[in-house]
């Protein structure tokens, strides 16, 4: 488990040494809304045509995140995220499985968008929208007239579509309780980057790991995007000047 934000930093070294970070805006540009306290999303996701659909539960006042991603004729994959930086990876089948990562960072502010550079108009699925990109990492498409988040296009190429976008709808607590199997240590998958790589090619969870460490990753860099205004944040692992 502690090998995890390793690989997060070292990631983060190898694609943020070149580029800007924590630079503002004009004033005169439109400003992307900021994220409802808690919604519930559904998105389709693309990556590189494998496609997934993902129920995204967005829910800042208990400090947590939920993406359930069910593949496509495949399983489904729990990314549960807490705002103190642990996040949990699991199935509900008889697989049992189960990994969690530690960041440095919590979950997306409401306000992770502050910052982000304008780019003009662009019809994206049929909307037109306002488009920002924020740190090279995400590029964000808002619908002009109401405001709702349309798509984004994580720099990996990953992108999702918004096809529901409930303001106010919260996912029942009982729902957010990883399982037991995740706290069993003898279960877990992947306490070590040495056992990730090892299973790597036979599981598909660990797959799913991989590729969630990369969103997980992105995450903290926009996290750290709007570190100015997060107390307790150490800055210097965000920014490298
Ligand atoms: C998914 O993205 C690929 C490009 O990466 C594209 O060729 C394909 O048409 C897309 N599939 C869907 C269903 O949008
Ligand atoms: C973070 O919060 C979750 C949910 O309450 C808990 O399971 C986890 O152990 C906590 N992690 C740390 C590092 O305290
Ligand atoms: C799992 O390991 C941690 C330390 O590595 C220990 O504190 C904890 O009690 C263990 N839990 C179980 C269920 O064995």
């Amino acid at each position: 488990m502690k090998s995890v934000p390793r690989i997060v930093l070292f990631l983060f070294l190898i694609f943020t040494t070149s580029l800007g970070f924590c630079k503002s805006t004009s004033d005169q540009d439109p400003t992307p809304t900021p994220w409802p306290h808690q919604f519930h999303s559904i998105m389709v996701m693309n990556y590189s045509g494998i496609l997934q659909v993902i129920n995204l539960w967005y829910d800042w006042p208990n400090g947590r995140n939920f993406n359930i991603i069910q593949h496509q004729l495949g399983n489904v994959l729990y990314d549960l995220e807490w705002n103190n930086g642990t996040s949990f990876f699991y199935t509900l089948d008889s697989s049992k499985e189960c990994s969690s990562a530690q960041l440095e960072v919590g979950i997306l502010r409401p306000n992770w968008l502050d910052g982000a550079r304008y780019l003009g108009q662009q019809h994206v699925d049929g909307f037109l929208c306002n488009v920002w990109e924020k740190v090279d990492f995400i590029w964000y498409y808002e619908d002009v007239v109401t405001k709702r988040p349309v798509h984004w296009v994580f720099y990996t190429g990953r992108e999702a579509h918004v096809m529901t976008f409930e303001v106010g709808a919260a996912l029942e607590d009982a729902m957010w309780q990883a399982p037991v199997y995740c706290f069993d240590n003898k279960t877990s998958a992947a306490a070590s980057i040495t056992s990730i790589s090892a299973n790597i090619m036979v599981d598909r969870v660990l797959k799913g790991l991989v590729q969630l460490l990369e969103a997980a990753f992105i995450r903290s860099q926009l996290v750290c995007a709007t570190a100015v205004n997060q107390p307790g944040l150490d800055i210097s692992v965000c920014c490298i000047a």
